[in-house]
């Protein structure tokens, strides 16, 4: 059997659609349930070793060629995305990316100094660019619903699912900016130098995309 190529999926909300992608592809997936905190797993009929990491970190290690393939969402993509292929929507992880205010803030009416807090300033900083307006960002790590909350933004460029967190805190999305899913990322030399393994890994995404629908 040729080498495993490695797969570097995003820890978290996408590991278990993924994991039901393969099983739909007929892959038997076992050695990813009860991982434990062991990070690495083959997957033999997928032809793959499963390595589980942050977002971020799935991004690096497709660039460096560290893995050849990934799964990370969109946003990370967006965000943070530099040189690789991206070649497949996954269709799920999906939600959007929104500009959301406290309930009631007129956001666009005013012209006073505003701030945004994000996860996601380079998002933002495109977003608001393309809008035409001139407003500081500040980063933040986590739960950024917190920063109008506590007075330190005007508004938040987020991620919103459901919207279920917006709601419980007070706030309201006022506009979408894009769509997000979980892509199926490829690195540049991989592509060329591993095509038919990296095309036999697409089409089994692929079958499992149809085993699903
Ligand atoms: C994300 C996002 C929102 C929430 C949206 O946060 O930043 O807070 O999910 O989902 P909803 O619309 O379904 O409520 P995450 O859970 O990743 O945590 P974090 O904010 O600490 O990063």
């Amino acid at each position: 059997m040729s080498a495993l190529l490695r797969l570097a999926l995003t820890k978290g909300r996408l590991e278990a659609k993924t994991r039901a992608l393969l099983q739909a592809a007929g892959t038997d997936v076992s050695p990813l349930l009860d991982t434990g905190r062991r990070l690495t797993h083959q997957l033999p009929d997928a032809g793959v070793e499963v390595v589980l990491a942050k977002a971020p970190d799935v991004i690096t290690y497709v660039e460096n060629g560290a893995c050849e393939l990934g799964v990370v969402g969109k946003d990370t993509i967006l965000e943070q995305g530099r040189s690789f292929y991206e070649v497949l929507d996954l269709g799920f992880g999906a939600c959007r990316f929104a500009l959301a205010v406290r309930e009631g803030d007129d956001f666009f009416g005013t012209f006073r100094h505003r701030r945004v807090a994000t996860k996601y300033p380079r998002v933002a900083a495109e977003y608001l660019a393309g809008r035409g307006l001139d407003v500081e960002i500040i980063k933040i790590e986590g739960s950024v619903e917190l920063a109008p909350i506590l007075g330190l933004s005007d508004a938040i460029v987020d991620i919103v699912e459901t919207g279920d967190t917006l709601r419980a805190n007070g706030l309201v999305a006022i506009e979408d900016i894009c769509p997000i899913s979980a892509r199926l990322i490829v690195n540049v030399a991989a592509m060329k130098m591993k095509k038919s393994a990296v095309q036999g890994f697409i089409e089994l995404c692929r079958r499992g995309l149809e085993g699903q629908a």
